[in-house]
């Protein structure tokens, strides 16, 4: 018989999110002055976390099994790897300052749909795209909002599809609809962004490098969509997986559903 371990290690660490919002009930937050947390809210934020984790669990399994759907089906792999995270506290009250939101859970709960947030990468655009739309079709979700940054990139190159889809999570209180954000992009996507934040974050360069390699990069996003379009199109030729060039859209949110 095979032995199941509930990997408890990787959830969430109360006594940490309690010790922090201690601290910003006391002190605020280190991102600014502003107000304090209230401190009769902390045992709800506790709960909300665990809430948001169970949602990116939720859909993290839903992505896990149409991957190797697609593996028995058509012996490709979509998904390349996935990786996940709970927003730590002091993003999730350093943002509701920036946003000048007031800091409390409601606040939370209406406002930041990024508390939860998985990014898939993946083999190729197809892949991107039909994997984002099983998700999207599955009888239990909701998709709340769509940016395709594929089909539109940013200004400086930036492409990946965000989808933040609400999926519903069954507590013993009954089911709690709740937003998890997913980045779905491919390797070569994947790759450019990760050297487009690191330069963003290196503060201490002067203007005129940083203009250089930010025009470099936007340079190297054109380069890799065009390697990337013929690579596809090689496998397209050789493997019957499913052809998508279109991305899921969005519908209003039903809290009954
Ligand atoms: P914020 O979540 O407040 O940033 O606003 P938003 O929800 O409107 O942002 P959006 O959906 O456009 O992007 C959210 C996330 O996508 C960021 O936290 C990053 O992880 C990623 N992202 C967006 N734009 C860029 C970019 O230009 N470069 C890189 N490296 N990542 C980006
Ligand atoms: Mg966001």
């Amino acid at each position: 018989m095979e032995s199941v371990i509930l990997d408890r290690h990787e959830r969430i660490n109360t006594s940490e999110i309690q010790a922090r919002l201690e601290k910003a009930t006391e002190n605020g937050i280190d991102a600014g002055p502003g107000t304090l947390f209230p401190r009769d809210e902390i045992s709800e934020f506790i709960d909300m976390m665990q809430v948001y984790e169970g949602a990116m669990y939720e859909i993290s399994t839903k992505l896990e099994v149409l991957d190797s759907e697609f593996h028995v089906h058509f012996s490709h792999d979509p998904i390349h790897h996935m990786e996940r995270r709970l927003k730590s506290v002091n993003s999730i009250l350093g943002k509701l300052e920036r946003r000048n939101l007031p800091l409390s859970t409601e606040a939370i709960r209406d406002n930041l749909f990024d508390v939860a947030g998985i990014r898939v990468i993946c083999n190729y655009r197809d892949d991107v795209y039909s994997v984002a739309n099983y998700l999207s079709s599955q009888s239990d979700i909701q998709v709340l909002r769509v940016k395709d940054y594929i089909k539109n990139p940013k200004q400086n190159g930036y492409r990946s599809l965000h989808v933040i889809y609400a999926v519903p999570v069954f507590l013993s209180t009954g089911e709690h609809y709740t937003p998890v954000e997913v980045q779905f992009r491919t390797i070569a996507m994947d790759y450019w962004a990760s050297l487009e934040h690191a330069l963003r974050y290196k503060s201490d360069l002067p203007d005129a490098k940083l203009s250089e390699h930010s025009q470099t990069l936007l340079d190297c996003a054109r380069s890799l969509q065009n390697i990337e379009t013929q690579m596809q199109n090689i496998h397209r030729d050789i493997n019957g997986a499913p052809q998508q060039e279109e991305a899921p859209t969005s519908q209003a949110f039903d809290p009954k559903r």
